[in-house]
């Protein structure tokens, strides 16, 4: 295995921002792995693991020890009966690929989540969802390991703690673990989730009544190009806050302002599209500088060449006090800043 020198947070992340890394190395299986731990150990090196880097903010000055990529990858069915399935997803594997390997089979459960950059290490960590779904619905368990004590462990969906954009490895276990696989369980004959506006919007302008699960991820690819800027093109990590849930006293409190106020109810829990109001106030399609808001969704930041860590965070916060002086609601940042 070779310890790269002289790389770049920048070229490992889809915001392209971060600094020189002392050493990286990519792993592809298990034993490579435990190899870079004891090397990491010997060294006395820090370590920060790496997956497509499509949710993260890195720093300017970089990271001072070993930076582990994952690349383990493998996609397997290990049970089966008449009506459920369960799938074992290697960690380095990307997200959109197992979708992909799920509705060629004709299984239920992943389809809404299609197209969602990054790895299958990485959606556990922040319970990954769009349009209804989440990793929340279909995880069973997961295998990871300990970067300290090297021992493996099996994690129970509920051990994960899955909530909105979060879980225990963004809490109490934060840095501690290596997620090596992840077991989903999906139907054979399930019901497609059509709920959500946009899709609902496509299918009746194509008068599609009935889509199959391919109809339904190339809706949903379509869909997520037309708003969310391709990171290839225009750098940028995704939703860059997370939709803050709010009490319905404060919902009846900003109806009664805001007469075209945007929210969405699920269980008991009510939410207000961020997006919604950084363009109330006024930021969408703006630029300062480096960065900006972007055009067609303005919950997501960008990268117009050459930002620096701090030029994000100062117009995250930024957005943070007109969001507070407006709708009296504290944005919480949903990327992961390092
Ligand atoms: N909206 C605006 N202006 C904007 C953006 C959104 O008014 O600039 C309004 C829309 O009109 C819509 C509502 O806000 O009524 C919701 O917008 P959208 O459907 O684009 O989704 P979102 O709530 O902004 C969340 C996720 C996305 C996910 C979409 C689709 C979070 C933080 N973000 O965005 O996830 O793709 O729903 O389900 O929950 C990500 O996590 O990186 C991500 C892209």
């Amino acid at each position: 295995m070779k310890y790269l020198e002289g790389e770049n947070l920048r070229d490992y992340t889809t915001f392209k921002i971060g600094g020189p890394i002392k050493f990286l190395v990519k792993v592809q299986d298990k034993s490579e792995l435990f190899e870079a731990l004891d090397k990491a150990e010997q060294e006395k090196w820090p370590l920060l693991i790496l997956g497509s880097g499509s949710n993260i903010l890195a720093s300017d000055q970089g990271f001072s020890g070993l930076v582990i990529k994952n690349e383990i990858k493998g996609l397997e069915i290990i049970s089966e009966n008449d009506s459920e399935v369960i799938i074992r997803a290697q960690s380095g594997e990307i997200w959109s690929k197992l979708v992909k390997f799920t509705v060629d089979r004709n299984f239920y459960g992943l389809e809404n989540t299609f197209h969602i950059p990054g790895t299958v290490g990485a959606a556990p960590i922040q319970n990954i969802g769009a349009y209804g779904t989440e990793l929340k619905d279909c995880l069973v368990s997961l295998k990871a390991i300990n970067l300290k004590t090297k021992e493996e462990k099996e994690f129970s969906a509920s051990d994960c703690e899955l909530a909105y954009r979060d879980s225990i490895f963004k809490n109490e276990l934060k840095g501690q673990y290596f997620i090596l696989s992840l077991d989903l369980r999906l139907k054979k004959n399930g019901n497609l989730n059509l709920n959500y506006p946009d899709i609902q919007r496509v299918l009746t302008e194509r008068k599609i009544t009935e889509p199959s699960l391919s109809d339904l991820i190339e809706i949903i690819r379509e869909i997520r190009d037309e708003k969310l800027p391709n990171p290839g093109v225009l750098p940028s990590a995704g939703s860059f806050f997370k939709n803050p849930i709010i009490s319905s006293e404060l919902l009846s409190k900003l109806q009664d302002k805001f007469s075209d106020l945007r929210y969405f109810v699920n269980g008991d829990e009510i939410k207000i599209p961020a997006g919604w109001m950084i363009e109330k106030c006024g930021f969408k399609d703006r630029d300062f500088g480096s960065v900006g808001v972007h055009k067609k969704q303005a919950l997501i930041l960008v990268n117009y060449g050459g930002a620096k860590q701090s030029d994000v965070l100062a117009l995250a916060q930024k957005i943070k006090e007109e969001v507070k002086d407006r709708f009296n609601i504290s944005l919480e940042e949903e990327v992961n800043i390092i």
